[in-house]
């Protein structure tokens, strides 16, 4: 049914986004969808008519992190009782049916594949006044033809590929985002060429597995030679990578294209082999440290970073240290540091020596601190560089300095005219504290 609404005053809505990328596309393509129809977005809760959780599960820490802040935000119904409250995301794929009984006055749960209905859904809740549940799973959705609204900068995200059938044994994300599924190429680059007139001049591609990206004849390689030379946009950046299928191709097209960064998310898990085996990875620690030889001879300065995660079940005190020792060999610029979390329905869940939370705990603490050092020597030796920086905005603390982001992503401060905003510049680098970059130009 095509309807929009037709109220004098237009309904807010409001989109809280928890998890990774995808899911910060997927709330721009919801907030497209229904800006199309009528409702206008707000950054502004207080001025919500409908407040929209886009959530993540892959850890059950971030699933209860979403589950406290809805249950927390039913006050506002006392105020406002024509208000909604939704769920969306992997959550509410997972658990939806469930939420929906138990948290009173959540008005709809909405599945990763069920987007197209979401508006329809909020008009029915608000004319009906009854809970939605629409969880189902469509494995050929691949949202044709939706317009995301993005916000203000110049960082946009384009999703190249939906869900993963690579079924890691600890991982939730293939049972509730379902098969992989490639967006047809000459989609993918309209939405470049657009965002990049729009000003969003970096464009990060998005995927579980985007080495894995193909349609028809044309692979991930190809593909990012393609968007690689569309002249709207100024760079050019890709998450996730599988170490297993990351080709040699890639590292060449990367090396040999300007606008392709020098900067790579490339998960390594665990550093010992047995380990790697029991997460299903379908790689050795030995192939890994092939492929960042391989990208470190091709592009000497590149940016590597990592997701790293212990007390996956079975992991002894030998195993642990092997991935210290591989975090030091490889000294990743910065990486996402994990403990095992178990999900419902993995293989893992049900294999046996889960470790104690206590030690879980302790061993991400040490690979927190190692990498943490790790990261703070890696900036430190940028100091002295000269990097090209893309400008995105007045810094915050201080409207005289400019804050942008090197082609390894990484942030920095200087001193500069608003002018240059959405401009590359050259910046030396005259120090770093913690995180952050400063500079000259
Ligand atoms: N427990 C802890 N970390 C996990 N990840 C995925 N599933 C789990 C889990 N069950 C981590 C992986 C992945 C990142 C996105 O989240 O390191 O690369
Ligand atoms: Fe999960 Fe593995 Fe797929 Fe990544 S590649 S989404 S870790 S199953």
């Amino acid at each position: 049914m095509s309807y929009k609404i037709t109220n004098k005053k237009k309904l807010n809505f409001y989109i809280k986004t928890y998890g990774c990328q995808m899911n910060v596309y997927d709330s721009e393509m919801v907030a497209g969808l229904l800006t199309d129809k009528g409702y206008q977005n707000t950054t502004n809760i207080d001025n919500a008519d409908i407040i929209i959780f886009n959530s993540c599960t892959v850890r059950q820490h971030a699933e209860d992190r979403v589950v406290g802040r809805i249950t927390f935000e039913m006050r506002r119904k006392t105020e406002k009782p024509s208000l909604l409250i939704g769920l969306i995301g992997c959550v509410a794929q997972r658990v939806g049916k469930e939420l929906i009984k138990k948290i009173h006055g959540l008005d709809f749960a909405v599945g990763t594949d069920n987007y197209k209905a979401l508006p329809e859904i909020i008009r029915t809740c608000m004319a009906e006044k009854k809970q939605i549940t629409s969880v189902g799973q469509n494995k050929n959705e691949n949202y044709k033809n939706i317009c995301p609204l993005r916000n203000e900068g110049i960082n946009a995200f384009v999703t190249i590929m939906r869900g993963c059938d690579n079924f890691c044994s600890y991982c939730i994300v293939p049972y509730v985002r379902g098969r992989e599924r490639s967006r047809d190429l000459e989609e993918i680059i309209r939405e470049v060429e657009q965002a990049g007139k729009n000003g969003f001049g970096d464009i990060t591609l998005l995927g579980q597995n985007v080495n894995s990206y193909h349609f028809g004849d044309c692979n991930f390689a190809d593909l990012l030679g393609k968007v690689a030379h569309i002249d709207s946009i100024k760079r050019l950046r890709f998450v996730t990578s599988h170490p297993k299928d990351i080709s040699e191709k890639v590292i060449s097209t990367m090396a040999k294209e300007d606008k392709i960064c020098e900067h790579l998310h490339l998960p390594m898990q665990a550093g010992s082999n047995r380990i790697l085996g029991k997460m299903n990875r379908k790689y050795s620690i030995e192939h890994y440290y092939e492929i960042i030889k391989k990208l470190r001879k091709a592009m000497p300065d590149i940016v590597i970073t990592s997701d790293i995660m212990v007390g996956f079940p079975g992991e002894t005190e030998e195993d642990f240290q092997k991935t210290m020792s591989a975090v030091k060999k490889i000294g990743f610029d910065s990486a996402f540091t994990f403990k095992y979390s178990p999900r419902n329905g993995t293989a893992a869940e049900k294999y046996d020596n889960q470790i104690p939370e206590e030690i879980r705990l302790e061993r991400l603490q040490k690979l927190f601190k190692l990498q943490e050092k790790i990261t703070l020597q890696k900036y430190q030796e940028d100091v002295g560089k000269s990097m090209e920086v893309y400008v995105e905005q007045t810094s915050k603390k201080n409207k005289n300095e400019l804050s942008g982001r090197t082609r390894g992503s990484k942030i920095v401060i200087f001193p500069g005219e608003k002018s240059l905003i959405g401009k590359l510049v050259n910046v030396k680098i005259t120090n770093s504290t913690g995180w952050i970059l400063r500079g000259k130009i």
